[in-house]
């Protein structure tokens, strides 16, 4: 008997190892994996490199506090900022997205004074205090955590934006890509309104990138096609490739203090050695230009088979609403063809794959969804 807090809807299948982006089952059962543990696995399981390189620092020093230098922190941060393109932004590590977007409300709060944030419909950016009280979903967010610090405007709104963002605002928090609201894309235009307004009013403007960020999207952030800069961007899910770890990039407006933002366990010298090797992974392999590529091939690919309402995202973050509920085409293409895929809500397939993604596994998908899809509208 179990005696775990059930909180979590199970399926009944237990991975027992898993390599690239297919995993295997206690029975040898082998799937393919387009959903990365929801976004997590960005270099693809039990890459050898990264294998090294944890089991390596596992057998050196595996953890000590933010007392003492860690150099591995500063490669991180040095190899982050040259190839996510803002080498001039530092680095605070953390554990978890929620953790992230906790600390960049503090810091934007710490930073003007001001208590008023902006946030949007169908946002979701974590399930601690603030990150959860800037979350558009009332029935996670406990009376203790319920603040009446944020506004939640509609969601790629100009004008609701124009308005909205006044001198009284603190900070704007918004995904680049909202995940769990169902894959919908800031367009270039709302975004540039967010960073002007900003500019504006002395607001301080947050990127959640802990879904689409990492390189999912084909750019290293998904704020980059708009060619805005945020002055804080949150980060996690692929930043470890499963291990835990978390962080925010920030702008050179900020001035750091000792003692204004700290943790236990953040930047712990597992953790950073799990984040080089995804990054070194990611550059040597070219994941981020894999992911554009892969990302197209699949939007030209669900394009052709059709049958769907509306098809949304960027690189390998896809999101297919259709008009019928998506639980029994994720359930079939579990159970009968073996292949994980996420939903988001109850009409939209996810597909948040390793950044590696073959075309190969690609094709796989494909063949099963034009077969499934137009079994369903027969
Ligand atoms: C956009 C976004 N922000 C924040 C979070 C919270 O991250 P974590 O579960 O690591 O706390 C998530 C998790 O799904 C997310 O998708």
């Amino acid at each position: 008997m179990s005696h775990l807090f059930d909180v979590y809807p199970l399926y009944d299948i237990e991975p027992v190892k898993a390599q690239g982006s297919y995993l295997w089952d206690r029975n040898g059962t082998k799937y393919l994996d387009l959903y990365g543990g929801h976004a997590v696995i960005s270099v693809g399981h039990c890459h050898p490199y990264y294998v090294e390189m944890l089991t390596r620092q596992l057998n050196a020093i595996s953890f000590y506090s933010n007392s003492v230098k860690i150099s591995l922190q500063e490669e991180l941060a040095e190899k982050l900022g040259v190839l996510s393109g803002y080498p001039d932004y530092k680095l605070f590590l953390c554990n978890s997205g929620a953790e992230a977007n906790e600390n960049a409300l503090k810091l934007a709060s710490f930073h003007n004074g001001r208590t008023k944030v902006i946030s949007f419909t169908k946002s979701f950016h974590g399930r601690t205090a603030g990150s959860v009280a800037a979350t558009d979903n009332p029935s996670i967010v406990a009376p203790v955590n319920y603040n009446k610090h944020v506004t939640f405007l509609p969601f790629n709104d100009i004008k609701a934006a124009d308005n909205g963002i006044t001198d009284e605002v603190c900070a704007v928090i918004v995904e680049g890509i909202q995940g769990v609201g169902g894959i919908n894309v800031c367009s270039d235009e709302f975004l540039r309104t967010l960073r002007r307004k900003c500019d504006e009013t002395g607001a301080i403007l947050i990127l959640d990138s802990v879904q689409c960020g990492y390189g999912r999207t084909g750019k290293f952030f998904s704020n980059q096609f708009s060619g805005i800069e945020p002055d804080i961007i949150s980060m996690a899910k692929g930043m470890g490739n499963g291990f835990p770890i978390g962080g925010i990039l920030i702008s050179p407006k900020f001035k750091a203090s000792y003692g204004l933002l700290g943790t236990t366990f953040g930047g712990n010298h597992l953790a950073c050695a799990a984040g080089v090797a995804v990054l070194d992974i990611m550059k040597d392999e070219n994941l981020i230009e894999n992911a554009a590529e892969i990302g197209n091939y699949l939007f030209e690919g669900i394009k052709d088979i059709g049958g769907y309402k509306e098809l949304r995202g960027r690189g390998l973050m896809i999101g297919i609403e259709y008009e019928f509920p998506v639980k029994d085409l994720r359930n079939k293409m579990l159970f009968e063809h073996k292949i994980f895929t996420g939903v988001a809500g109850a009409h939209t397939i996810r597909l948040l794959p390793s950044l590696a993604l073959g075309k190969e596994e690609a094709d796989i998908f494909l063949e099963t969804l034009r077969k499934e899809v137009t079994v369903t509208n027969i």
